[in-house]
């Protein structure tokens, strides 16, 4: 049946979005997957039903795509869907409230408050100490993303991420390495691809490194010790269980210098699928190339 690829989007991240799309849609066409690409921002979702989708696959990402409505809109229709459900979806892009979970079951993340304004930013800091990491709640891709090293720059890094968000979380800065974990499948059956160890120029893995440029370092394999990269994985696979997640997702995570603990950060319910993006590179060392990789999400969508 049709297969409608969803990218683009109202969100901040639409042009990664776009990107994602793009390449997912060539590599199921490459297959012979009658699929077509559809925006919603442009296009109404109930259209998707006159143009014949039978199932669709989501590379929207942020909010409006990544977060649960539209999974919601394609349950009303009836379109299987790849990727988390409903409410992972809708835990997924709420970063304290994912935080929240995993504390509740022990899983190891940095200590954090979320924050509605300055005042409170302050407090938040005064509590946790430096450095400190300023996000927006609900962002991707680094966007309203800024770290602050003292109390002089609580002000610059709170209002960067209120750019993005009403709600804003201060956490912990993790010193240490920075690695990534792709998970595919549901339930017991899901299965955690190999770590991706990221090094980006200063330490600074932003936008700009993410997506458009060619300095950062992605090593995969690893390089970590084989039972630290099998304890990591470990850790991701319950990050995915205890939120509901299904399909596919992308955790990532802290590895602390000083005692090698690992501290999750967040998971990307819509990973990125650019040519720069992380899942796809993963799945290659894991023996599957970009197409089979699409072909694999896509046979899990689900209702
Ligand atoms: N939010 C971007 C797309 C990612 O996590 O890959
Ligand atoms: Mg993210």
């Amino acid at each position: 049946g049709r297969v409608a690829v969803l990218m683009g989007g109202l969100s901040a991240e639409r042009e990664v979005s776009l990107m994602s799309g793009k390449g997912v849609l060539a590599a199921l066409q490459s297959r012979g997957v009658d699929a077509f690409a559809f925006d919603p921002s442009v296009d109404d979702l109930a259209a998707l039903k006159s143009f014949g989708a039978q199932r669709a696959f989501i590379n929207l990402h942020g909010r409006w795509g990544e977060d649960g409505t539209v999974q919601g809109a394609l349950e009303l229709l009836g379109i299987p869907y790849t990727g988390p459900g409903v409410l992972a979806s809708a835990l997924a892009i709420d970063k304290a409230m994912t935080k929240r979970l995993w504390h509740f079951e022990n899983l190891s993340t940095p200590k954090w408050r979320e924050v509605g304004t300055l005042i409170e930013a302050r407090a938040a800091a005064a509590e946790l100490g430096f450095p400190l990491i300023f996000k927006a709640t609900h962002e991707g891709s680094t966007l309203g993303l800024k770290r602050a090293d003292s109390e002089a720059e609580v002000q610059a890094a709170y209002l960067e991420a209120a750019r993005f968000d009403s709600r804003v979380l201060v956490e912990q800065f993790i010193e240490g390495d920075e690695v990534t974990c792709a998970v595919i499948g549901a339930g017991d059956q899901a299965r955690a691809l190999p770590l991706i160890r990221i090094v980006a120029p200063g330490g600074n893995y932003d936008y700009e490194h993410k997506y458009f440029s060619d300095d950062t370092r992605y090593i995969c394999p690893s390089e970590l010790p084989a039972d630290e990269e099998a304890r990591i994985q470990d850790l991701v696979l319950r990050s995915y269980r205890t939120l509901g997640c299904r399909g596919w997702a992308r955790a990532d995570v802290m590895i602390r210098a000083t005692d090698r603990q690992p501290f999750l950060l967040e998971i990307n319910t819509s990973p990125g699928m650019t040519s720069h993006s992380l899942v796809p590179m993963a799945a290659r060392v894991a023996g599957l190339e970009y197409a089979d990789l699409c072909l694999l999400i896509l046979s899990m969508a689900a209702l």
